[in-house]
């Protein structure tokens, strides 16, 4: 049985795509069987970031009946890496039901080792459905006080309704020396820090080709902070993970 991870945060923009894009090549390379789906229906970008530009069956025509999510999984040029699409323009994402995204995504389940569903930021409806097709999350914050404040909200809220919060990732980390420590957040959020992922030009450089940093440029600081990600998350077994609850 696979592991169904939501990568969610509080603010937008903290690197909830990033991190669903390189920590799925991460997991990738380390061995597993990994599909990572853009569950943001409004503002999709995964696939950009992943380099996947042709995809014809998508998320939406899934969620408007009108294929079954083994007609929208797609190969990339990434090593055990799927990808499930999403459509950019207004017409799908109207036709597309988003209440079916948790049923729709569970039937991943039993398909691949892990699975990541890349989310919309908050806690309105578009981001509940998303984030509540995982069993399991990972939270993504910037070391801002508003942006961990917020980002614990939803670790609270996903608690609640029953996610397992693995923990949570400090992004970009080191831009400003106003910065949160590691340290000083993991207290505030009462969350556990699973990696400081440093703030990395090469990052910007990698979405931009369309190839993410641990496959751009694997001996960047960005890059091996998501492989050391990725092995902290795959130890941290699917059984231990229910006892974190
Ligand atoms: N560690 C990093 N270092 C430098 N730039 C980064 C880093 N992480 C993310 N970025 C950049 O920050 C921007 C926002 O990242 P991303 O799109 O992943 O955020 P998001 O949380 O998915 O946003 P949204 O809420 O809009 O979906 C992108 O341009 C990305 O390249
Ligand atoms: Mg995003």
């Amino acid at each position: 049985m696979g592991r169904l991870i939501s990568i969610a945060s509080g603010k937008g923009g903290t690197g909830k795509t990033t991190t669903t894009a390189n920590l799925s090549i991460a997991l990738g390379k380390l061995g597993f069987k990994v599909c990572a789906v853009d569950a943001d229906l409004t503002m999709a970008n995964l696939s950009l970031v992943m380099g996947v530009d042709d995809a014809s069956v998508t998320i939406h025509d899934v969620l408007a009946g009108r294929s079954p999510i083994t007609g929208a999984i797609y190969a990339t040029a990434f090593e055990n890496v799927s990808l499930v699409p999403a459509a950019i323009d207004w017409e799908h994402v109207i036709r597309a039901d988003p209440r079916k995204l948790p049923d729709t995504l569970h039937e991943l389940k039993d398909m691949f080792d892990y699975v990541l569903i890349d989310s919309p930021a908050g806690l309105q409806m578009d981001a509940m459905n998303a984030m509540l097709s995982g069993e399991e999350v990972v939270l993504v914050t910037n070391p801002e006080i508003s942006c961990l404040t917020d980002t614990m909200k939803v670790g609270m809220v996903l608690k609640r309704a029953g996610l397992v919060v693995l923990g949570f990732v400090l992004n970009r980390y080191g831009a400003s020396e106003n910065d949160i420590p590691p340290d000083v957040a993991e207290e505030v959020m009462e969350i556990r820090l699973l990696e400081v992922i440093p703030e990395d030009p090469k990052v910007r450089e990698a979405t931009l080709e369309g190839v993410p940093v641990v496959e751009y440029k694997p001996k960047s600081e960005g890059a091996k902070a998501f492989m050391r990600l990725a092995e902290k998350i795959s130890r941290i077994a699917g059984i231990k993970a229910k006892v974190m609850r």
